[in-house]
């Protein structure tokens, strides 16, 4: 029997993601001790309530309200509390105190990120993070580590299970938004406060933190472009199907040149998008998160899996102990982020890419011309266009879309009118809005119903 020497673990938190983990540490010790080459010693857990009932079985006398005095006794903290404060500056307390910390708290590395690891890498610990976007999914490492030789071009991300299931279900089985959200809460996928999901939030901040070690230039999550779900309707769902398109909620991170400076720079959104049926994420159902990496010399890979759930979330928290560990047991400085590119992030204005614009406009001699003309004015270029006949009665509610405003106000009721689908070729997000607003103000245009960008093709 090999004695090794104990390295002391200190949880703060203990709710879905850190019950799992403390129950997986105190059944897979031993083999954790032999990958790790030292013991890994679960020395406490601190909650707010050591009385509260805990998903899983844990030993009671290991829980504690005084984080302080734990992290001070520890040379790993592994923080699961959530939120920004306390978990801040018991993070920089742990850092300081030369304890190396594993976190999945995105929100607070989002906002803090460059705060947190500055700390990290002056006293020479380190901070990890895999669980922070994607959950189960190992992405962290491949960005950091395995492509560190290679220049990513773009990322493409469907980072939140609960919009993907919600998404998915109104695709698949025509639910609406509201009941579809409904199942994801009782399902336990939504935050506690759901509009961190639906309006984009949580995958803003997901894409500041992927952006960040793709590019190695700070990403600050103000700087990350967003819009949520809530403006989907079931009309564009059941039009992207018709069109071979799915809809997803994308984070899409990736480098952009400037058209007229010239300078390289970074962009990121998180917006709804049609993407191909035939594309690798259109598969991606449920609650299940895929992140889809372009890098120069690699090529195209997808990395797919639960992004989510307590138990899946804890195999990356356990990952990031091991890798702790070890350096512990190799001794000697924690690897600091890279951040050596200084890209700036551009204005998502700077961003091509191609859209699908729903049109009512009148039906008469002349008004396609018309139409055309317009895209042209802009510098925007149409590649298909599908002309039907409106509804008789209008079904469809005419959202405000991102790019402005949605329509002219002549209705159905006025004219015959007819229903047009038009996707462009590439343009830029300035070029597309100035578009939209003219065809918003042309009388032949009764109103602007949809404006979906197109990504993946
Ligand atoms: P929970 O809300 O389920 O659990 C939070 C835990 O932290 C609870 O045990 C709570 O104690 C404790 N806690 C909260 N505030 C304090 C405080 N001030 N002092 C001491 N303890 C405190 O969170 P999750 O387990 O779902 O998430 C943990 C982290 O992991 C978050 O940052 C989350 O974003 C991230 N994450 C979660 C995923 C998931 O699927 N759940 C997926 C990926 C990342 P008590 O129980 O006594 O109230
Ligand atoms: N609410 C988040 C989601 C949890 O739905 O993806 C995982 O970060």
């Amino acid at each position: 029997m090999i004695e090794y020497r104990n390295l002391k673990i200190a949880l703060l938190g203990a709710g879905s993601v850190g019950s799992r983990v403390a129950a997986l540490l105190l059944e897979h010790g031993d083999e954790l001790a032999s990958r790790v080459g030292a013991g890994l010693e679960l020395v406490g857990i601190a909650v707010r309530d050591v009385e509260a009932e805990r998903d899983v079985t844990l030993p009671k006398e290991l829980f504690t309200t005084d984080a302080e005095s734990l992290i001070l006794s520890a040379d790993i903290v592994i923080e699961l509390m959530g939120g920004i404060e306390p978990a801040r500056s018991y993070i920089l307390k742990s850092l300081n105190s030369g304890a190396d910390v594993v976190t999945g708290n995105k929100a607070l590395l989002a906002l803090h990120g460059t705060e947190l690891f500055e700390a990290a890498e002056q006293v020479g610990a380190q901070l990890f993070y895999e669980a922070a976007a994607g959950g189960a999914i190992p992405i962290i490492r491949p960005l950091r580590d395995s492509l560190a030789g290679d220049r990513v071009q773009r990322i493409l991300g469907i980072v939140n299970g609960t919009t993907n299931f919600i998404l998915d279900r109104m695709d698949v089985d025509g639910d609406t938004l509201e009941d579809a959200l409904a199942t994801a809460t009782a399902l336990g996928y939504a935050e506690a406060d759901p509009t961190a999901d639906i309006e984009g939030f949580d995958a803003a901040q997901k894409a500041a933190i992927l952006a960040r070690l793709a590019f190695h230039s700070a990403v600050p999550v103000e700087a990350v472009s967003r819009e949520g779900i809530t403006g989907v309707t079931a009309a564009q769902v059941e039009r992207a199907r018709r069109s071979g398109y799915v809809v997803k909620l994308l984070a899409i991170c990736e480098r952009v040149v400037d058209p007229v400076t010239g300078e390289e720079g970074i962009a990121a959104r998180v917006h709804p998008a049609l993407v191909s049926r035939l594309h690798p994420l259109a598969a991606v159902h449920g609650a299940k998160n895929a992140v889809f990496v372009e890098a120069e010399a690699a090529g195209d890979l997808m990395f797919y899996g639960a992004g989510a759930g307590g138990l899946e979330t804890a195999s990356a928290v356990l990952g990031d102990l091991v890798s702790a560990a070890r350096r512990h047991v190799a001794g000697g400085p924690g690897v600091a982020e890279s951040l050596t590119a200084h890209l700036p992030v551009l204005d998502i204005g700077k961003v091509q890419t191609r859209y699908q614009i729903t049109l009512e406009v009148v039906d008469a001699t002349g008004v396609l011309a018309t139409i055309a003309g317009i895209f042209s004015d802009h510098g925007v270029s149409v590649e298909t266009l599908e002309q039907s006949a409106a509804p008789a009665a209008r079904p469809e509610t005419v959202q405000p879309t991102a790019f402005g405003a949605a329509g002219h106000g002549a209705t159905g009721a006025d004219h015959i009118t007819a229903t047009l689908v038009i996707v462009t070729h590439r343009a830029s997000e300035k070029s597309l809005a100035a578009t939209v607003g003219s065809l918003a103000a042309n009388p032949a245009v009764s109103s602007v119903t949809s404006v979906m960008r197109v990504e993946g093709a």
